[in-house]
């Protein structure tokens, strides 16, 4: 028995799991650095773990009432209409929402390149082609609304990521305005936010108010820590808020996941702790990497270090893994993680002696 056709559907090759390499190199895990996947370097806050195993004996039952709880607390932090939260699995469940919900046979979408590898391939689930518009490294990879719009051309869904992922730029909510402006009415701006809680930059969550064509994607796997619960949601315009019911998968978001987001959400101190220790990283890897980074507004530093494979493989002997940037089409530049700073001092040292070899 053959799939469908999925000649077109590139395979989504995360990066390696610290296990796997510790496995592979004979090491013990204890001893690697792992600053691959922009997971939060202090785990994810201890009153998350109390709730997770606090709430293990109620798994034999379907999430419902947790479901709502976690959805109103969202829609508190955000000043919006519980109605307007799209609890996902993780924020790649809301990219399939919205494609459920928007896309059809022979649609087209709008996706950055380089960009988050899931936009395309959620796409092309419902049959959308897909085109790309450029941020490039001449520009130092600034994102510019012109170049979004010279590349539009009718296109059901724009991404737009911010900060942005391998790059670290941003944009402004004029910026993002000016792309939804720019687009037609039919034309759904994603503005997706999965680094939003490291940047100063302010949210487009006031666009959904003005706006019934632009959406905005956030995550509890970054600055919270949850990524191994796959927790994310969307917040939406009222004007459509209501699809949720029809292209929500019954029962996605589990209630370890439900209990331990509201856990999450309660502790601010680690969210705190967390983005201190994220700008402090940053700044360490600007002043102290040999070789040219960008300016970040993510948990992330991309530097640009000739051969990305060789030097990724040579730090990983060395007991620390980066993100070869290869798949993203950045095949000099590697993708740094903010960890610790014991973690990101150990990691600099080890990409310079890399690169002075
Ligand atoms: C830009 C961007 N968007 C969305 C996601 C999805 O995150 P998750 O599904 O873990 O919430 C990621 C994950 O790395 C990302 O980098």
């Amino acid at each position: 028995m053959d799939t469908r056709d999925l000649s077109a559907h590139v395979p989504y090759r995360a990066g390696r799991g610290i296990e796997e390499v510790a496995r592979d190199l004979g090491l013990d895990p204890e001893s690697l650095v792992k600053l691959s996947s922009n997971e939060n370097p202090f785990g994810p806050s201890p009153r998350a773990v109390d709730a997770i195993r606090s709430h293990a004996d109620s798994v034999y039952t379907y999430p419902k009432a947790v479901h709502t709880d976690l959805t109103e607390a969202i829609a508190n932090t955000w000043d919006a209409d519980p109605q307007q939260v799209w609890l996902c699995p993780g924020g790649d469940g809301f990219l399939n929402y919205l494609g459920r919900a928007f896309l059809a046979e022979g649609d087209s979408v709008l996706v950055p390149d380089p960009g988050f590898a899931y936009y395309p391939m959620s796409a092309r689930y419902h049959g959308a082609t897909v085109d790309q518009y450029p941020i490039t490294r001449d520009g130092d990879f600034e994102q510019r609304p012109g170049d979004v719009l010279d590349a539009y051309d009718g296109h059901r869904i724009i991404y737009l990521t911010t900060p942005h992922n391998p790059t670290g730029s941003e944009l402004t909510l004029s910026e993002v305005r000016a792309v939804a402006e720019g687009t037609d009415d039919e034309t759904l701006t994603v503005v997706d936010e999965a680094y939003g809680e490291f940047t100063d930059r302010p949210s487009a969550r006031d666009l959904i108010d003005e706006r019934e064509d632009v959406t905005i994607l956030r995550t509890f796997s970054k600055a919270y820590g949850l990524a191994g619960m796959r927790l994310g949601y969307g917040l939406v315009p009222t004007a459509w808020a209501d699809a949720y019911d029809r292209v929500n998968t019954p029962f996605a978001v589990s209630t370890l996941a439900c209990h331990a987001g509201l856990a999450a959400l309660d502790d601010r101190e680690h969210v705190e702790q967390t983005v201190e220790t994220v700008q402090w990283a940053r700044e360490y890897m600007h002043e102290h990497l040999n070789a040219r980074t960008w300016e970040s507004g993510g948990n992330f530093v991309l530097a640009e270090v000739g051969d990305a494979g060789a030097v990724a493989e040579a730090t990983q002997e060395a007991g620390v893994i980066v993100r070869d940037c290869s798949s993203f089409g950045l095949d000099d530049c590697v993708r740094i993680s903010c960890g610790t700073r014991e973690d990101t001092r150990r990691a600099v040292e080890t990409i310079n002696e890399v690169l002075g070899e």
